[in-house]
């Protein structure tokens, strides 16, 4: 167990690592970041597995026929929500979204079963006469990496006695942080 984060650059370095080990280890709470969209009907939120950071931006991967993809073109605006509970962090993004599709190249280093979450009959989302009516399948063309440029990262640690937050923002120089009231 880390002892507490008290000045900003450790609430910096706490939410960096806790990115940084989200895209590499299975079993880090940060592997399943929750990302919200905004959707015809208001605020859609969903689990997606977090592939990448590089200490401005997230990438996570979906299928192009998803309603997310459909929300964020229509609308780039996001954030992603990972609770780390063992270090007691929690971390808000701000992000926009660009939508690319992945490339053949990693097409083809991916085993069969992972391609199969890009694909399939009939789309997501599509009403069915019963849960077994639906056909895998993999297609390359619905295989899309979203990726989430962060302007701002609120961070909250509760801490046993004092509760910190910090609020950093993404400008032309770099993350800058202050600290909020909690
Ligand atoms: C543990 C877990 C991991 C998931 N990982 C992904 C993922 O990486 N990409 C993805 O598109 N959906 C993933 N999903 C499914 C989404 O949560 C969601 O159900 C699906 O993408 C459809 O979302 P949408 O209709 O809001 O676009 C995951 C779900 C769970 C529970």
């Amino acid at each position: 167990m880390k002892s507490e984060p008290t000045t900003l650059d450790q609430m910096w370095d706490w939410a960096d690592s806790a990115l940084t080990r989200g895209v590499r280890d299975r079993r880090h709470p940060a592997r399943h970041p929750v990302l919200a969209t905004l959707g015809p009907h208001g605020p859609e939120q969903r689990v997606l597995v977090l592939r990448g950071w590089d200490g401005a931006s997230v990438r996570l991967q979906t299928d192009a026929a998803t309603a997310k993809v459909q929300e964020l073109s229509a609308d780039p605006r996001c954030s992603l929500h990972i609770w780390v509970p063992r270090h007691a962090l929690q971390l808000r993004l701000t992000a926009r979204a660009a939508l690319t599709h992945g490339s053949a190249d990693d097409w083809d280093r991916m085993p069969d079963h992972a391609r199969e979450v890009y694909g399939g009959t009939p789309t997501p989302g599509t009403p069915m006469p019963h849960a077994e009516a639906f056909e895998p399948g993999a297609e390359l063309g619905r295989y899309m990496i979203l990726t989430l440029s962060c302007s701002r990262m609120d961070v909250l640690h509760l801490g046993p006695n004092l509760h910190r937050r910090a609020l950093f923002s993404n400008d032309a120089e770099g993350w800058h942080g202050t600290w909020i009231a909690p």
